[in-house]
């Protein structure tokens, strides 16, 4: 049976670095925001394992100020999984939050790896490429809600 549903930020963390962060530690895997009232976290269920993870925080985009922006960010299925549906499941969930909270604008960074993915939802890229120390290649992208 396939589920999602809100998760703490705790439960994020073994994915994270499992799919994410693979240099880091899983202690040191809760990001800043991760416990604030208005964030978000959301969690893929295959029967009762935890397969993908995704958490949306209301904060602005650099250099756009509109107060109704939320950000994307720990993103990820495992990889046995990718492809069955789940990160667009994850995705919508996120959507349908943002849209509940009368969002108006929707961001991210993005791996390149993963723009197509992205790009299926509506979001467009901004500015130039930029390479977060040992994460690869990214770029910024955004829609409006
Ligand atoms: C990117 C990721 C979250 C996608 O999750 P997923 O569960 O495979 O996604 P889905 O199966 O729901 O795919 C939804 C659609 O996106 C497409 N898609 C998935 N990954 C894609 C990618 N990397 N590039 C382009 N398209 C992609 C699928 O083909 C599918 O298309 P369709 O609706 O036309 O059939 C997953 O590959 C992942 O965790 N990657 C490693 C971590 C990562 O890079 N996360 C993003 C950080 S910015």
């Amino acid at each position: 049976m396939f589920q999602i549903k809100t998760i703490t930020p705790e439960e994020t963390t073994h994915l994270r670095q499992l799919t994410l962060r693979q240099h880091q530690e899983e202690k040191d895997l809760i990001y800043p925001g991760d416990h604030d009232e208005e964030t978000m976290h959301y969690g893929a269920f295959e029967d009762s394992e935890l397969v993908g993870i995704a958490s949306i925080y209301k904060v602005k985009m650099k250099d756009v100020d509109e107060p109704e922006s939320w950000r994307l960010r720990g993103m990820a299925t495992t990889e046995n999984v990718r492809g069955k549906g789940y990160g667009k499941d994850l995705m919508n969930k996120c959507l349908g939050h943002i849209k509940s909270k009368n969002g108006k604008l929707f961001w991210c960074n993005a791996r390149i790896t993963a723009e197509g993915f992205y790009e299926k939802f509506g979001m467009k890229r901004k500015g130039e490429v930029f390479h977060p120390e040992d994460l690869g290649p990214h770029v910024v992208m955004w829609m409006e809600m």
